[in-house]
C-alpha cells in the first residue's frame, strides 16, 4: 500500500474498470446498495475523496484496505458517505393520511378487540430522525382521537400524557450511518427542515430552542434509534407497521426481493409495509397486497405470508 505525498502534489488517482468492479462488489455485498451506470459517477466521487484521506495513491490499495481486518472502520465510513440521507417532516403526505386515518385505525380496533394494547413501528433507513418523529407524533394523535371516542372507565387523568393507558408505543429507528443516527438522536432541527411542519404539529410537539426546534421529551421518550444494516438477517421482529422508505430504490432488484422477504418476516400477521414514492412492491413478491385510497399506497401482508 502507497501513501501520497502532500496534498499539494496530490494526483487524482485513475480508476480502472476492474477496480471499479472490486469496489462495486463489495460495496454490494456489505450494504445492498447498487452503483449501476447511472451513479457511477457519484460512487468514484466518493471514492476519491476517501482515498485521499486515507493518503493513498491507487484505487486498489484502498480495496486491499477495505478487505483487510484493519480496514472495517474505514469500509463503514465508505458507506456513511455513499448514503443519500435526504429527508423531511410528513414526507409523501397522501401516504401518511392513509397510515393515519385508516391503518392506524384498522390496528387499533383490531388490537382493541384482542386486549392487547402495544404498537410497534420500525422506521428502517430514518437518516436524520424526522421519519420516525413523524410517525410518533401522528400515532399520539390517533390515539388521542380514538381515546375520545372510546373513552376508557376511571376517572380522567390530568394532564393527559401523550400515549393514554393502556396503550404503549415502540417507534424503532433505525440506520446503517452513525452520523446520521446521533443527529436524529440529538432531535434538534432548523427553521429550513421544520418547513413541512405546520403550527399545530410545531405548538404541540416542539420547543424552540434558540432558533432550532426540539422535538419534545415526551415526543423523543416513544422513539428508538439503533444501527442495523438492512443487508444482514438480523433484523427487528414483531411490527405492526414498517416503513422503509426511499431506501430500496438503492438496491438491485434481487437485493430487494431479499428485504422484501425479511420485512415481511418481521411483521406481525396483516402487518403493513410502506415504501417510498419511487419505489413498488409489483413483480417482486406475493407476500403482500396493494393499498391504496387517495393517492397514497402501503403493502399489507398477505393472511399465512411468513
Ligand atoms: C434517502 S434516506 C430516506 C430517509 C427516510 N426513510 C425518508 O424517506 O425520508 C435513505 C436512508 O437509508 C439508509 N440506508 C441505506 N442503505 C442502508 C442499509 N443497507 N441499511 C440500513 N440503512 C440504509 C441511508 O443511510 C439513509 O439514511
Amino acid at each position: 500500500m502507497t501513501a501520497t505525498g502532500t496534498s499539494a502534489s496530490f494526483v487524482p488517482a485513475q480508476l480502472t474498470e476492474p477496480e471499479l468492479k472490486l469496489l462495486q462488489a463489495l460495496i454490494y455485498q456489505e450494504c445492498g446498495m447498487f452503483f449501476d451506470e447511472r451513479r457511477t459517477h457519484f460512487l468514484q466521487d466518493r471514492l476519491q475523496r476517501r482515498l485521499r484521506e486515507c493518503h493513498l495513491d491507487s484505487f486498489y490499495s484502498y480495496y486491499r484496505l477495505l478487505i483487510s481486518k484493519e480496514g472495517k472502520q474505514e469500509l463503514a465510513k465508505l458507506v456513511e458517505n455513499l448514503t443519500v440521507n435526504e429527508t423531511s417532516f410528513f414526507r409523501n403526505k397522501s401516504q401518511l393520511d392513509l397510515f393515519h386515518k385508516h391503518i392506524l385505525e384498522d390496528m387499533l380496533n383490531r388490537k382493541t378487540a384482542r386486549q392487547e394494547h402495544l404498537i410497534r413501528i420500525w422506521s428502517a433507513g430514518c437518516s436524520t430522525g424526522q421519519e420516525p418523529y413523524t410517525i410518533a407524533m401522528l400515532v399520539a394523535d390517533a390515539l388521542a382521537y380514538y381515546q375520545l371516542r372510546h373513552p376508557q372507565s376511571g376517572a380522567p387523568i390530568s394532564p393527559k400524557p401523550l400515549v393514554p393507558a393502556p396503550w404503549r408505543v415502540e417507534v424503532l429507528a433505525s440506520d446503517i450511518s452513525y452520523p446520521v443516527l446521533r443527529t436524529a438522536h440529538e432531535a434538534t432541527y432548523s427553521e429550513t427542515q421544520m418547513s413541512t411542519v405546520d403550527y399545530s404539529y410545531r405548538l404541540r410537539y416542539f420547543d424552540k430552542v434558540g432558533d432550532r426546534y426540539a422535538v419534545k421529551p415526551a415526543v423523543k421518550s416513544l422513539v428508538h434509534f439503533d444501527f442495523h444494516n438492512l443487508k444482514t438477517e438480523y433484523l427487528p421482529q414483531h411490527n405492526d407497521v414498517i416503513f422503509c422508505r426511499n431506501v430500496m430504490m438503492y438496491f438491485d432488484e434481487p437485493e430487494q426481493k431479499r428485504l422484501i422477504d425479511k420485512f415481511a418476516r418481521c411483521l406481525n400477521a396483516r402487518g403493513y409495509l410502506f415504501v417510498g414514492h419511487a419505489e413498488s412492491l409489483l413483480g417482486l413478491t406475493d407476500k403482500f397486497a396493494l393499498v391504496h385510497r387517495n393517492n397514497g399506497t402501503a403493502y399489507q401482508k398477505v393472511e399465512g405470508a411468513s
